[in-house]
């Protein structure tokens, strides 16, 4: 296998962007992108679109995105893993260079959620579940599905609204500083506790929200990025990921994502990592809703199983802590525009990595970052481990 790096990312406003259609949103980060990693598009040899699509006006968005990029005849493909596309496409991009098959590739992922109005967004993220066995007769939300996690933590290992809450705090808090945030403003702690239940124990502030917006990647071959003379690359070190039933009446317990575990397992023994608090540097962190990232700190073994809770409490993921988590501001806060989202999680780390974080920077000291994308309640999960 040939060794992979990522030379160039970039990222868009996320937010309500009914200012522009889903073709300019992509562009607005392929263009960062690809300035970013200096290369001429016409040098780009693949480009994997990831989008979900379901709340999008353009149905088979991946030509009219690489045509409108400068991408024609190069893209072959849409990709789609739920709210893990991104991750997704950026695998995609990732093993068509270290097969040998592309020198250059980009991944781009992009999402218009605000086309349609909550409550469609909300059935259709229902019906992305299980639709036989789940929607059609229960009329399932994702609010709901992650409800249940929360409630099953919470009786379990005594986890309370208030810990849920802090996540949500933390990451409001690190969005405040992100030019490119949903929400750039901070919230109370008092705030959070007081909005309304979404679904019990989930409150508004518990959930991330319904956002547009996208991001790229460019890598790139070891060979590819010497004949270019890029001094900065950024290397995949691990990739793993996983799947699980659809059915979640089929799930052993609802405290935990299988695919989480699995994944990262196989991303740490690929990047040669056994205590990852100490070996890396921060973590990007899927928190579709406050509980999943507390789930995420255990089920990534930062800390032990039923202890997500404390972890928030003591300060362990925030600057200064174990290790810093959402850095950006999270899905929560940052915004959750399904398929942008695995690829924004990799600008996020990439720009810790070469320390143009600004205000958010985290002192390195190992160069090492993950990135964790779940799609639907644990459907898919992906893990990155990058090092600089
Ligand atoms: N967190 C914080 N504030 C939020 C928010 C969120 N998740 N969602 C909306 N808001 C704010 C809006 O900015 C608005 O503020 P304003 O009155 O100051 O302008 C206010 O709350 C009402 O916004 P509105 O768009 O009417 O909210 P809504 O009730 O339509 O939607 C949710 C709220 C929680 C239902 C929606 O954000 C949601 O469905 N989130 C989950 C998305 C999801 O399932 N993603 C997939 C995950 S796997």
């Amino acid at each position: 296998m040939k060794r992979v790096g990522i030379i160039g990312v970039g990222c868009s406003r996320f937010g309500v962007r009914d200012d522009v259609a889903l073709q300019e949103l992509a562009f607005e980060a392929v263009k960062e992108a690809v300035q970013d990693a200096g290369v001429n598009p016409a040098d780009i040899e693949l480009s994997v679109v990831g989008t979900v699509g379901t709340r999008n006006y353009e149905l088979m968005p991946a030509v009219p995105i690489n045509e409108y990029c400068g991408f024609s005849g190069r893209g072959p493909m849409r990709v789609e893993a739920a709210c893990a596309t991104g991750s997704a496409a950026l695998y995609t991009a990732y093993t068509s260079i270290s097969s040998g098959m592309a020198d250059i590739a980009v991944a781009i992922g992009v999402e218009k959620m605000t086309e349609v109005d909550t409550a469609t967004s909300l059935a259709v993220g229902g019906r992305s579940g299980n639709y036989l066995f789940e929607f059609h007769q229960y009329g399932t939300t994702f609010p709901g599905y992650y409800a249940m996690y929360a409630s099953a933590h919470m009786a379990r290992y005594g986890t309370t609204e208030k810990q849920m809450a802090m996540v949500a705090v933390k990451n409001h808090r690190n969005a405040a500083l992100n030019p490119k945030a949903h929400f750039q403003k901070e919230i109370s702690l008092e705030k959070a506790l007081s909005s309304k239940y979404v679904a019990y124990p989930l409150k508004l502030f518990d959930c991330s929200p319904i956002s547009d917006g996208a991001a790229a990647a460019i890598l790139a071959s070891e060979e590819k990025i010497r004949e270019l003379g890029v001094d900065n690359p950024v290397w995949i070190d691990g990739v793993g990921y996983s799947s699980d039933t659809s059915n979640l009446t089929k799930r052993p317990d609802y405290v935990g994502l299988r695919t989480t575990v699995e994944a990262a397992a196989a991303a740490y023994k690929m990047a040669g990592i056994d205590n990852p608090v100490k070996q890396l540097d921060i973590a990007v962190v899927h928190d579709c809703f406050t509980i999943a990232e507390i789930m995420a700190y255990e089920d990534l073994r930062f800390c032990s199983k039923g202890e997500g809770g404390k972890f928030i409490e003591n300060g362990d993921s925030d600057f200064g802590g174990r290790i810093p988590v959402n850095t950006f501001g999270g899905l929560k806060a940052k915004g959750h525009p399904l398929g942008a989202t695995g690829v924004a999680m990799a600008y996020e780390a990439v720009k810790q990595l070469r320390e143009e974080a600004g205000p958010l920077q985290v002192d390195l000291k190992n160069y090492r970052a993950l990135t964790h994308n779940i799609g639907g309640t644990g459907h898919f999960g992906w893990v990155f481990i990058l090092r600089r």
